[in-house]
């Protein structure tokens, strides 16, 4: 069985995150989605995968390396243009061979792993598993419709009028076939090799196509609101530990509080779910649940929560909380005490401020 993570792709809806940084890098609790999908896959007794790169690939080459760093041995492929799902699996034909395989989507986290899913899909004949999950908004996913013996009836790609409200979570296993159907399907409406349009290729070809109902949570990292989901359910999760080196001095944290290495708390409160990173100070502040502080920041006289705040960064005295920011690499929040008290601003494109 081999492994094949998807992360191409431009990332739009993260913009202005996005323009300097590969989506799949963004941390999530600290760690970058795609080395949360790397340890999953592991997990899963997986150690020969594919990662699909598209133009920030030479950053996340950088950043994940060979990847015996988890003891898996990593294989880059370039697809020049994202052309789709489908196309990926296309331009990953050499690797992987007529093995079987998982893919999984690079900005995806889903909750308690995927052992089962592949020790069933290795053990069965099945030609294909698909993981669904229960949305409120299927219109926005891939959705599947099973029929009255609960088998898959019909794919359809982001439908107007959806037929369920069981969406394709971003986990798929397949065998050989795939690469029949991806030959056979035409682009999308949208330009696109869809993986849905080829998955209904293999129904329609009287292929088993196995529907698996993921009952935990599952998120899609596309936009900043589901960075900052993801963000929430992982932290939930965290064994609370502090670093024996971190420095707490006059401080109240609560439990399910996690300090990196080399942070330093100073006359603040932190109330868990929440991390800090390594080498970040945090003085005179509080910061509230459901939140992650990267490593080497600055936080100073300032309140926050349900926030998500990237290396590097300096965040100081703040008159209102910040809640519900993503907050990127080395960038300055702060107070300006100077005449005339005008709001100064320095932001990059597509970036959204609400003011008070
Ligand atoms: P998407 O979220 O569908 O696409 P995107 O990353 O381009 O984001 P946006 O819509 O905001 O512009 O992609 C899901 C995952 O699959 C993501 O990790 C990128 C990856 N991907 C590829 O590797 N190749 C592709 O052709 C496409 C479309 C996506």
């Amino acid at each position: 069985m081999k492994g094949l993570i998807l992360s191409g792709g431009k990332g739009t809806r993260l913009y202005p995150l996005t323009y300097t940084r590969a989506k799949q890098l963004i941390p999530v609790a600290n760690k970058p989605v795609l080395f949360r999908v790397i340890e999953t896959i592991h997990d899963a007794g997986v150690d020969d995968i594919g990662v699909v790169i598209g133009s920030t690939g030479p950053e996340i080459r950088e950043a994940v390396g060979d990847g015996s760093r988890w003891g898996v041995n990593i294989t880059y492929i370039d697809q020049p243009n994202p052309l789709g799902l489908a196309h990926a699996v296309k331009t990953a034909r050499d690797f992987l061979g007529d093995e079987r395989f998982v893919m999984f989507l690079g900005d995806n986290v889903i909750q308690g792993g995927i052992t089962q899913l592949i020790a069933d899909f290795a053990d069965s004949d099945w030609n294909c598993q698909i993981v669904l999950k229960e949305v409120d908004n299927p219109s926005a996913f891939g959705v599947v419709k099973l029929g009255t013996d609960g088998n898959v009836e019909r794919l359809v790609e982001k439908p107007a009028d959806p037929p369920s409200n069981l969406a394709l979570v971003g986990i798929y296993m397949f065998d050989h076939h795939i690469h029949e159907a991806v030959d056979r399907i035409k682009p999308s409406a949208r330009g696109e090799l869809e993986i849905t349009d080829a998955i209904q290729w293999l129904v329609e070809n009287n292929y088993r196509v196995f529907p698996y109902v993921h009952p935990g949570w599952w998120i899609d990292t596309g936009k900043p609101i589901d960075m900052l989901e993801a963000n929430s359910l992982v932290l939930e999760e965290f064994t609370p530990h502090l670093a024996t080196d971190a420095l707490i001095e006059n401080s109240r944290i609560d439990r399910r509080v996690i300090v990196e290495r080399g942070a330093r708390i100073i006359n603040s409160t932190i109330h868990g779910p929440t991390i800090i990173g390594e080498h970040t100070l945090i003085e005179n502040s509080y910061i509230g649940p459901f939140t992650s502080i990267y490593h080497h920041v600055i936080v100073q006289n300032c309140e926050i929560e349900r926030s998500i705040v990237l290396e590097n960064s300096i965040i100081r005295d703040l008159d209102e909380r910040l809640y519900g920011s993503l907050i990127g690499r080395s960038t300055t929040v702060q107070r300006k005490d100077e005449k005339p008290r005008t709001l100064t601003l320095n932001i990059g494109d597509h970036s959204n401020l609400w003011l008070i």
